[in-house]
């Protein structure tokens, strides 16, 4: 079966990589591009462990067929820090321990930035629902919406980008 030649913007970078037919975002991205941040979870659309971003949009990468994002711009957690400065949200995740085991937090962590993104002054309802899609089997969810409000409301320590 012949390759499929696709181009993207992964994470600011221009990239290009031959996949095969069928072949998954989550696997080109882990095994093509060396992206390790979206987790293999479930593979079939329910734990929300391989969250990405497709031009801008929420997407399951373990869904999303490569060859659909053939010039469009894809955005993992490994593009949320600036260098050695960490994303709010990650200062938000340390300081209100809403990592564990850490296997759900890149796709949590990709949730909370696209919403705060459309709406910078979430309700906890609103987070709740955001990351809806994102099993932790670790935390209890608590942690995690309160790190969330936290970096809404700017109240973490450092200067962390939104
Ligand atoms: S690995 Fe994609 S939703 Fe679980
Ligand atoms: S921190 Fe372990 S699954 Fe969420």
């Amino acid at each position: 079966m012949s390759k499929v030649a696709v181009r993207l913007v992964l994470n600011g970078d221009d990239r290009a990589v031959f996949v095969d037919p069928g072949q998954n975002l989550l696997d080109v991205l882990r095994r093509e591009l060396g992206d390790l941040t979206p987790k293999y979870g479930c593979g079939q659309g329910t734990c929300g462990a391989c969250t990405v971003t497709v031009d801008g949009e929420v997407r399951l990468a373990c869904l999303t067929l490569a060859e659909a994002v053939d010039g469009c711009r894809v955005d993992t957690a490994a593009g949320l820090a600036d260098g050695a400065e960490l994303h709010v949200l990650q200062e938000a995740f340390m300081e209100h321990f809403a990592a564990q085991c850490g296997y759900c937090t890149t796709g949590m962590l990709m949730s909370a930035a696209t919403l705060l993104r459309d709406k910078p002054s979430p309700s906890r309802d609103e987070v709740v629902e955001a990351i809806s899609g994102n099993i932790c089997r670790c935390t209890g969810y608590e942690p995690i919406i309160d790190a969330i409000l936290a970096a809404a409301r700017g109240s973490t320590t450092g200067s962390g980008r939104r």
